[in-house]
């Protein structure tokens, strides 16, 4: 049974387990407002939002797309549909600016819209007592790089985006309304432990379930290739899987031990700070509804040959902590990946925290991301570099690449080419020359391999440019204090 509020009101459901918040409303609840495009988590035109109660008791929202969410996930929340923003004839500010600034045409895109902008809205002026943030350019791009229109065009949308805060604030008194207290597990066949015990407990009983958490890829089973789910185990209520705790490894290396059920919307105000190299490509990665609810332990269980996270995770050095039927370890991230989808997991392990290492003085870390579209895309080829510069020689260099072989790796040879060597145009052409060695990668429709050959070497050549930059800043540097004193 899934018991959660629906714009305010108390809700019941008796969905099966591999059951949409999509399908539920449309098909069950009959609340036909929210709309159905890709059906992929790719247009943003299901978009809702669900909210949950802070250790504050405070409720927050966040955008997600219904097509992909899991009904059973809404156990506890609050769902807030398009249905539910206006009070008879007075518009929830999303709502009156869209109008105002003829947001809409055609219209399918509308609702989703509107509720991307709603989630925006409420991170702005919802509930707590603090100033808004400012609506900087790319806040507002992060909150609508996921919802496509076909016809509006898209300068109305941002007017009203940039608009709403002066319409009278109509915020739904009973947005403020605590969800539900949860009780699990709420199906036998979608059961939510909160604890690693009962986690390993339930996989050890039935290592044939599948681990859902974000569901961004996951989901895409049923919707795209129509295949039904045995048994699932949502792994988002589980206390371990959410921690981001500062840490030491045994070996000395400082860093974070980011919980695996951590989102992408949690991690990124610490990689904001800590690493802005890989916070960039987070901007990067998916939509925001898909951040929202997409994990870094999904990114790296799933093994996908072009997850956005394992190159820069490899690049940093990153290890993960493993728990299972026969107790913990600790794995370099580098064992990881064996072959396409096959990973180093035991029967019945799950990866409960992946660390994180903090920036090390004189290590610079760059990652490009290379797809067709610059939001919301897979990558063709994704390159994430990490090196030192000591006394004019390439030290510690690490070159993670996704979309160039069955599994994200390191260049191994390419790495060998250039550890040791000064950065120079002929040891980068050996780089490059080694990246045959390393990767054979094949064709799809993302890239061709001849495309993601030339693009991979193209990314090393960018990549001494950037060290020829630096260089030659601090030269710049040097000579301005020799000047100076
Ligand atoms: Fe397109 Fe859900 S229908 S994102
Ligand atoms: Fe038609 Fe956006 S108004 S798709």
């Amino acid at each position: 049974m899934i018991d959660f509020l629906l714009n305010g009101q108390p809700r019941q459901s008796e969905a099966s387990p591999d059951t949409s918040v999509l399908e539920l409303l449309r098909e069950t609840l009959g609340r036909t407002g929210t709309k159905e495009g890709c059906a992929s988590g790719d247009c943003g035109a299901c978009t809702v939002a669900i909210g949950e109660a802070g250790p504050d008791g405070r409720v927050r929202y966040h955008s997600a797309n219904a097509c992909i969410t899991p009904a059973h996930q809404l156990h506890g929340r609050h769902l807030v549909t398009v249905e539910g923003l206006a009070e008879g004839e007075r518009l929830h500010p999303a709502q009156a600016a869209m109008v105002e600034c003829h947001g809409s045409q055609c219209g399918f895109c509308t609702p989703g819209i509107v509720m991307s902008l709603f989630t925006l809205h409420e991170s702005r002026h919802g509930g707590g007592k603090e100033p808004p943030a400012p609506l900087t350019p790319q806040r507002l791009e992060a909150a609508l790089g996921g919802n496509l229109c076909r016809c509006t065009g898209y300068r109305p949308i941002r007017d009203a985006a940039l608009t709403m805060g002066e319409h009278p604030d109509r915020r739904p008194r009973w947005l403020d309304a605590a969800p539900p207290r949860p009780a699990a597990p709420v199906d036998a066949l979608f059961a939510q432990p909160t604890t690693l015990a009962e986690l390993l407990e339930l996989y050890r009983r039935h290592p044939e379930a599948r681990l859902v958490a974000g569901a961004t890829d996951l989901w895409l089973e049923t919707t795209q290739r129509l295949e039904r789910f045995g048994r699932l185990i949502d792994v988002t209520r589980v206390d371990a899987l959410g921690i981001i705790e500062e840490a030491t490894l045994a070996d000395g290396t400082p860093g974070w031990w980011i919980g695996a059920a951590v989102t992408y919307s949690r991690l990124e105000p610490l990689l904001e700070e800590h690493h802005e190299a890989f916070a960039h490509l987070l901007h990067r990665l998916g939509s925001a509804q898909v951040r929202n609810r997409g994990t870094l332990g999904g990114n790296i269980a799933n093994a996908s040959p072009i997850g956005d996270t394992p190159p820069v995770l490899l690049a940093l050095g990153s290890r993960l902590w493993l728990a299972g039927p026969e107790g913990e370890r600790e794995l370099p991230l580098d064992h990881f990946f064996l072959d396409y989808k096959q990973t180093a997991l035991r029967r019945g392990e799950v990866i409960r925290a992946i660390f994180l290492p903090r920036p090390e003085p004189g290590r610079h870390l760059r990652v490009w991301k290379l797809s067709k579209r610059r939001e919301d895309d897979i990558s063709a080829v994704l390159g994430a570099f990490s090196w030192k510069l000591e006394k004019g020689v390439l030290r510690e260099v690490r070159l993670g690449f996704g979309g160039m072989a069955a599994t994200p790796g390191r260049a191994m040879a390419a790495e060998a080419a250039l550890e040791g060597q000064a950065p120079t145009p002929s040891a980068f052409q050996a780089a490059r020359l080694a990246l045959g060695r390393d990767f054979q990668p094949m064709s799809d429709v993302r890239g061709s391999a001849h495309y993601r050959r030339l693009s991979a070497a193209n990314l090393l050549e960018r990549l001494r440019l950037v060290i020829a930059q630096q260089q030659a800043n601090s030269d710049r540097e040097v000579m301005l204090h020799a000047y100076a004193h």
